[in-house]
């Protein structure tokens, strides 16, 4: 059986790490998403874009995979398993998944913003967040940025080739802690849904995918996920899956 995960942030919500939209705590409600995480942000500001995102760098690898994604890992035990993710940090591949792709890139990868090139120096330390922290210099004089995507940008080729492989082999996905409103990966459900793939949805609140899934649990990440493929045949009416 080929099971596919598909995460956002309200998976590692419960480890601690903030989501973008959720209301109070979410990131988007302390920053300015276009200012902070775009191309004419960075060239702007390049200074108050990179403190953001090397604080949040070592917040999240301060922090711990949860039971959600600790039993995404353990279910390779029993499936052929990927792990489709929106989320920038790693702990989906702290937790041992060992399928990973990344649509919208990683905060434990820089590059240089004008060759491309990999960035494997020394990071500055961050004992607390700054506001403004001048960025690593590229010996071609670029600058060095987080390897993530942002507003604007293209989705990694090959995550996104993988990621649709992904869903169109998957016996099931599981959809757990995304909004499921950016595009394009929120069009992976649909994906899934438009083959007649059973899709499960995890996320205390209603999103727009609530009404099309198969099966939408009103549920947290870390309660649902660890007992979710012992109620799979429950939930979806089949005795076994493929
Ligand atoms: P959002 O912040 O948009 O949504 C997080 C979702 O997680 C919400 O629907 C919450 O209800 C849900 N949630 C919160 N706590 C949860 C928990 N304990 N268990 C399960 N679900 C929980 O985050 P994403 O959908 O990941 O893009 O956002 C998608 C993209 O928008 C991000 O990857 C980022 C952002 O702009 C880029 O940076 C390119």
């Amino acid at each position: 059986m080929q099971v596919t995960v598909f995460s956002g942030a309200g998976i590692s919500a419960e480890s601690g790490v903030p989501t973008f939209r959720d209301v109070d705590t979410g990131l988007w409600s302390k920053v300015d998403p276009y200012e902070i995480s775009s191309e004419q942000g960075w060239l702007d500001h390049p200074d108050r874009v990179w403190a953001w995102y090397l604080w949040r760098h070592y917040m999240i690898d301060a922090v711990q995979p949860n039971d959600a994604h600790l039993a995404v890992a353990e279910w390779e035990d029993y499936a052929d398993v990927h792990v489709i993710t929106q989320n920038v940090d790693n702990l989906h591949e702290r937790a041992g998944s060992k399928r990973v792709y990344h649509l919208h890139g990683s905060l434990f990868e820089f590059r240089c913003d004008a060759c491309h090139s990999r960035f494997e120096g020394d990071l500055p330390p961050m004992p607390e967040p700054v506001e403004s922290l001048e960025p690593p210099h590229c010996p071609c004089s670029g600058l060095i940025r987080p390897n993530v995507v942002w507003f604007g940008e293209a989705l990694p080729d090959a995550a996104w080739q993988r990621s649709l492989a992904a869903v169109t082999f998957a016996d099931v996905l599981v959809v757990v802690g995304t909004s499921s409103i950016v595009y394009p990966a929120a069009g992976l459900p649909e994906l899934a849904l438009a083959k007649g793939t059973a899709v499960i949805e995890i996320n205390p609140e209603r999103t727009p995918l609530s009404d099309v899934a198969t099966v939408s649990l009103r549920e947290s990440a870390a309660t649902a996920v660890p007992g979710l493929l012992q109620r799979l045949p429950a939930l979806l009416g089949r005795d076994q899956l493929a």
